[in-house]
């Protein structure tokens, strides 16, 4: 039902976990794709997974939170592909600590990759977005009820929501912009939670498991597709019932 053939997705964070799956998705179903992430090596192996060939994608190495390295991505694959559809912004990171134990440069290093980043991405992707195209941002559950030892990660998250309403009202009619927030998804990002506090996490979500990152990617998939065509500024929560707004 889903066909992205003859589309280019931008995808950050695609080496691993959410982004990974999103990458996966999306060129299983005809998408060409911009990937970037961190870990240069690592998104290596996955271009090569996803694209034997090497016609299909580009991978880079990149650090959201350096603006001009984003601006620079971005037009490289405008430049490769002709164009892009779609921007999938999964690059984020989990760090764990107390408010009172937490450092100015801490703070200032998550807001960097997780809020800056975000606007970094979305500021580079936009003059080369074609119309009818869209952007999925990553927020959290964390933005919506708190998360323990995780305040800066949290705020971080409710801004980027912030950020989703407003560009979707710059971007509106061509482009929609919408954001999607996951419970607790098995991911390298999440074991050491998982770890600790598991069985109680297990417990207070209706569905008594944790999602995977192919299901957050199916959310992803949809947000872009035509399906989701009258859909713009919005919020999707895929969390197993863990927050039932
Ligand atoms: N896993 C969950 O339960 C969960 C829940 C809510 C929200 N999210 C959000 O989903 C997104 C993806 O999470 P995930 O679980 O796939 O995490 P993950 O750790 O598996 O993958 C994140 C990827 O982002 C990359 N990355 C980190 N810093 C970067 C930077 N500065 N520049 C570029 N790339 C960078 C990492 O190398 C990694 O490949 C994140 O924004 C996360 O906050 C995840």
């Amino acid at each position: 039902m889903i066909s992205f053939e003859g589309k280019v997705a931008a995808i950050t964070g695609a080496g691993n976990g959410i982004g990974l799956a999103a990458a996966r998705l999306m060129a299983a179903h005809g998408a060409r794709l911009a990937l970037a992430d961190l870990d240069g090596a690592r998104l290596q192996e996955v271009a090569a997974e996803l694209d034997p060939g090497g016609q299909r994608v580009l991978a880079r190495a990149l650090d959201v939170a350096d603006p001009a390295a984003c601006d620079r991505l971005m037009a490289e694959a405008a430049a490769h592909f002709g164009g892009l559809d779609h921007l999938v912004h999964c690059a984020g990171i989990y760090p764990e600590k107390l408010v009172k134990d937490t450092s100015d440069e801490a703070w200032r290093k998550l807001m960097a990759v997780n809020l800056d980043g975000t606007f970094y991405v979305c500021r580079a992707a936009q003059p080369h977005l074609r119309d009818g195209g869209s952007v999925v941002l990553m927020t959290s559950l964390a933005a919506q009820r708190g998360s323990y030892a995780h305040a800066a990660y949290a705020a971080s998250k409710g801004a980027v929501q912030s950020f989703t309403r407003s560009l979707a009202l710059e971007l509106a009619p061509a482009i929609r912009v919408n954001a999607v927030a996951p419970g607790i998804i098995a991911t390298s990002m999440t074991s050491d939670l998982i770890g600790q506090k598991g069985a109680q996490l297990l417990e207070s979500t209706p569905l008594r498991r944790f999602g995977t990152a192919g299901e957050i990617a199916g959310a992803i998939a949809f947000l872009c597709s035509p399906l989701a065509g009258f859909v713009t500024g919005e919020v999707m929560q895929v969390n197993g019932g863990i927050y039932i707004a």
